[in-house]
């Protein structure tokens, strides 16, 4: 396929050099097209070695080759990021000042606009009104990722990542109308691996939870085009690229993190394994083995349950209306009851809107990189099974919790 790439002159530049490696990678003929200020932040020697094609943003050099009708007229795809605010206005009012926007102009073929700028100019009326006129003339204008910009602001504006473009720009060649990703303009929240509760400055009481799931989750989502924050307890794999990652050791360190960043987020997935006791007392010291003493006798207190108390804090403010709060259980049946009927019983205690059901034999789930679950949904629709890797699984829960989010606070 051949795809015209537009630079657009801000910082996200540089950022746009591994999409453009995703589509050559994939096997795509890529021309890049710089405008004169994206050069500022990106030369064109930068794109002319990764594209292996001649970089130019005159219409006046080659003019032999008539570059600015035929690059347009060729392009299967044209994919501008980053869409600044002022190549948005360019195009949306039809200007020929530079060989993008000519080339904008005699586009036969799909085109996807990439926004990044700050989060004022997004929204301005003007920036509005000219997204409003591109998307009916038929372009794909993507909505910009959440998260800090490049000063101390903060809010949407940050450019998609490169891999959630590249996505999209797939999707809408194969004209598919969700090329829109379902979770674009979204902020979800997921904490991951388990709570270590110290005893000790040596010591503590932790779990054999891998961090794979949540890792796994918060990958899918951010391929589904949402801004995530991971909360990261003790993880045995690394945290994914283009999440922001907050460290967290205890129960209590991940219950304040929780409550903090599930206050500006459309979803929170509670995939952690929190340590539901902690030991009552902290030595400050190492706890010695002495001859003279008795053995030492560790005492618990219960811990907050995380995920009811988002529940409750999500109830109680206005703000939080729409947000849609998931939990997860590990369950084993008994003779008392079968894994769903204990996993519906948690469900109503915890009040989440979906709760994700391992059903746990010894050694089942752990540190596996195979899953299978039943998501529960509190509104009653049927219980939704869901296996494969834990990638296969993790996607199969965003799908889901995309669909209940978009029934339950449509995007404005
Ligand atoms: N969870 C939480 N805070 C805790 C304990 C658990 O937020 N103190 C969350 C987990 O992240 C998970 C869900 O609650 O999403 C279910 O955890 P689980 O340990 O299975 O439930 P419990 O309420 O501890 O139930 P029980 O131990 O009785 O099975």
């Amino acid at each position: 396929m051949r795809i015209v790439l537009g630079v657009g002159g801000g910082i996200a530049a540089y950022k746009v050099a591994s999409l453009l490696r995703l589509f050559t990678e994939a096997g795509h003929d890529v021309t890049v097209i710089p405008t004169e200020a994206s050069t500022r932040f990106v030369g064109t020697a930068t794109w002319e070695a990764l594209s292996g094609n001649p970089v130019s943003n005159s219409v006046f050099d080659d003019v032999h080759l008539v570059n600015h009708v035929r690059l347009g007229h060729e392009a299967d795809l044209v994919v501008v990021a980053p869409a600044t605010a002022d190549l948005l206005a360019k195009a949306a009012t039809g200007q020929a000042g530079d060989l993008l926007t000519n080339t904008l102009l005699m586009a036969h073929g799909p085109v996807l606009f990439a926004p990044a700028m700050h989060t004022e100019m997004w929204q301005h009326a003007a920036t509005r009104a000219n997204v409003e006129i591109l998307r009916t003339r038929g372009a794909a204008v993507l909505e910009p990722a959440s998260g800090r910009l490049t000063g101390a602001d903060s809010g949407p504006g940050r450019l998609p990542e490169p891999q959630v473009i590249f996505e999209a720009a797939m999707a809408l060649v194969q004209g598919r109308s969700d090329y829109q990703l379902p979770l674009a303009g979204r902020t979800v929240t997921i904490s991951a691996g388990g709570t270590r509760e110290p005893l000790d400055p040596v010591r503590f009481l932790g779990n054999r939870s891998s961090g794979k799931q949540g890792v796994a989750l918060a990958v899918a989502a951010r391929n589904a085009g949402a801004t995530v924050r991971l909360l990261a307890a003790h993880m045995e794999v690394p945290a994914p690229a283009g999440v922001e990652v907050q460290r967290v050791e205890t129960a209590l360190e991940l219950r304040e993190a929780a409550l903090a960043a599930a206050a500006g987020s459309d979803v929170v997935i509670m995939s952690a394994a929190v340590a539901d006791f902690r030991p009552a007392e902290v030595s400050d010291t190492k706890i010695k083995k002495r001859d003279d003493t008795a053995d030492p006798v560790i005492t618990l207190v219960r811990n907050p349950d995380i995920l009811q108390e988002l529940v409750e804090q999500r109830n109680g403010s206005r703000s939080g209306a729409g947000q849609l709060i998931v939990g997860f259980a590990a369950e084993t049946g008994d003779s008392q009851g079968d894994v769903l009927a204990y996993a519906e019983a948690k469900l109503q205690r915890k009040g989440c809107d979906l709760l994700v059901v391992n059903h746990v034999g010894t050694d089942k789930v752990f540190g596996q990189d195979s899953n299978a679950v039943v998501i529960l949904s509190r509104a009653g629709s049927e219980p939704q099974e869901a296996s494969g890797t834990k990638t296969e699984v993790s996607e199969a829960i965003i799908r889901r919790i995309s669909f209940e989010l978009n029934r339950v606070s449509p995007r404005a």
